[in-house]
């Protein structure tokens, strides 16, 4: 028995989808799209996805591609507390790839991840305009400059970090 899919894209997205279809070369809106389906959701889900490919008349394996070539698409939830370790040349030199490390360590998960009970994720950025800082770190909004890899479990604390047994992450504090 075939059964349809649910939609799980919002009906902003789905009209921004109908406009672009009128349009001629509709298909190089997706960019556009995924933008605005990430923009309303958070993430792209493989199911927002599909229904794009569907909606715009894409193949799946297109629609795929496109988001995951681009770094500034994700695929999962981000976290209630959201880790940006900035990358840019000017903080990798100054130790952001250890510092990014420590982080992945204590979490537990590696970059572009959500901790299992979505209280972190850890995203890299290029350049965060701050490179008199280096290395810059951006928790839940809040800037950490010159941030060492000693400093890196005192600023999950404060974001209501504390080690399990086993090492997992634990909810931030409300
Ligand atoms: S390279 Fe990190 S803030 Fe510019």
């Amino acid at each position: 028995m075939i059964t349809e899919k649910k939609p799980v894209l919002p009906p902003m997205v789905v009209a921004y989808i109908e406009q672009c279809q009128k349009k001629e070369h509709s298909e190089s809106y997706l960019i556009s799209v995924l933008q605005k389906v990430q923009k309303e959701m958070g993430y792209l889900s493989r199911e927002a996805m599909d229904e794009v490919s569907t909606r715009m008349q894409i193949p799946s394996a297109r629609v795929t591609g496109v988001a995951t070539f681009y770094h500034f698409f994700c695929f999962q939830p981000r976290g209630r507390c959201e880790i940006v370790v900035c990358m840019g040349t000017a903080c990798f030199v100054k130790g952001a790839g250890k510092v990014l490390e420590r982080f992945k360590e204590l979490l537990q998960i590696k970059e572009g991840q959500t901790t299992p009970d979505g209280a972190f994720s850890i995203e890299c950025a290029r350049c965060l305009g701050a490179c008199a800082l280096a290395p810059v770190v951006v928790v839940s909004g809040r800037v950490y400059p010159n941030v060492k890899t000693g400093d890196v479990r005192k600023i999950l604390e404060e974001h209501g970090f504390a080690a399990k047994p086993k090492g997992k992450a634990s909810a931030p504090a409300s």
